[in-house]
């Protein structure tokens, strides 16, 4: 059985922590790649020196050159400048949308049959800008924000209940933003709807409803000087195993819509099966009129994104 090989585009802090996680899970080896020298190599190497502690038998290298990156069977990209505080995830637009364009040329050319999992934000815009310039299969392009924005939903459930978060389950849909889709009527509580869960009242539900969907600025609130990194890791990575597994987990995944749900040539946060072939399916669940007005909603907003990537001549 061939060892996959795993591409990280980016090496700051998502990255490291990424090249750590798959390390420990055995996913496969691992290549660091950054812009900027010494930092992949030196967090490679760094972490390459941990696998003989816990007997890891992944190798990693890390890299200033796509040539290292030749044949990546899959690609997580977290290249761009992160968040500072005051800032809104589109003031990010412009300058990620150039770095996103010159990755997405450079593993056209190398790795063009790999697996891309896009980190970087604006999220829905960023992995849209990576599918155009890239022209890969829309199946194998997938954007990380769901599995984060529900893992934040579940902890929050699992701090107001004080169930395991093993055992409790959400439901977050649409855009990564200010507009993004909790589900409390498809979240569970040990098999109970959120609802319907002794204790939690509407006002409750509404409270963890609001901080899931600032929970990537509560943390830059806190660190100051970045965003987000062991959580946005560990999704990622859930997800990345689900493909080179063929686990066939369903995740909320920043996914090309043809039609579903009423969208079209656009990414947004769906159910999918994540497979052996990358989105094997996306999942059309019956939204109530409120919940698709609020998918709608978030729809126009990655639309206006798409706008501006067309207006500032990305795409
Ligand atoms: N190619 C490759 N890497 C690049 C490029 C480029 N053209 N331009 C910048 N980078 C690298 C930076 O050198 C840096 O090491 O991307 C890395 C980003 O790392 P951090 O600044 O530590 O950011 P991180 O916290 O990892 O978040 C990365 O994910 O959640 C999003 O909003 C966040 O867009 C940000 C991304």
């Amino acid at each position: 059985h061939k060892r996959a090989k795993i591409a990280l585009i980016g090496a700051g802090q998502i990255g490291g922590n990424l090249a750590l996680m798959a390390v420990q899970k055995g996913l496969g080896d691992v290549v660091l790649f950054d812009v900027v020298e010494g930092v992949p190599q030196g967090k490679a190497l760094d972490l390459y020196q941990s696998t003989p502690v816990d007997g890891y038998s992944n190798t990693l290298i890390g890299t200033n050159s796509y040539d290292d990156v030749k044949d990546a069977d899959l690609v997580i990209i977290t290249a761009g400048i992160p968040r500072k505080p005051g800032m809104s995830r589109d003031d990010l637009l412009n300058t990620n949308a150039k770095i996103m364009t010159d990755v997405a040329t450079n593993l056209k050319r190398v790795a063009p049959n790999a697996f891309v999992i896009v980190i970087s934000n604006p999220l829905d815009a960023m992995v849209y800008l990576f599918q155009k310039v890239s022209g890969f299969a829309k199946n194998k392009v997938m954007g990380m924000a769901g599995v984060l924005d529900a893992a934040r939903f579940r902890t929050f459930i699992s701090m107001e209940t004080g169930v395991s978060v093993a055992d409790i389950s959400a439901f977050v849909l649409g855009g990564h933003g200010d507009t993004m889709v909790p589900l409390p009527r498809y979240s569970y509580v040990g098999g109970v709807p959120l609802p319907d869960y002794p204790g939690l009242t509407p006002q409750k539900i509404e409270e963890m409803v609001v901080r899931t969907r600032n929970g990537g600025g509560e943390i830059v609130a806190l660190l100051k000087t970045g965003s987000a990194f062991f959580a946005p890791a560990a999704s990622a990575i859930a997800m990345a195993e689900s493909v080179l597994r063929d686990q066939r987990r369903v995740f909320p995944v920043a996914v090309y819509c043809d039609g579903e749900y009423g969208y079209k040539d656009l990414h947004i946060g769906l159910p999918v099966i994540l497979g052996k072939n990358g989105v094997e399916k996306i999942i059309e669940i019956k939204l109530t009129a409120e919940e698709k007005a609020a998918l709608d909603k978030s729809a126009e907003a990655v639309e206006g994104l798409k706008a501006d990537l067309k207006r500032l001549n990305f795409i």
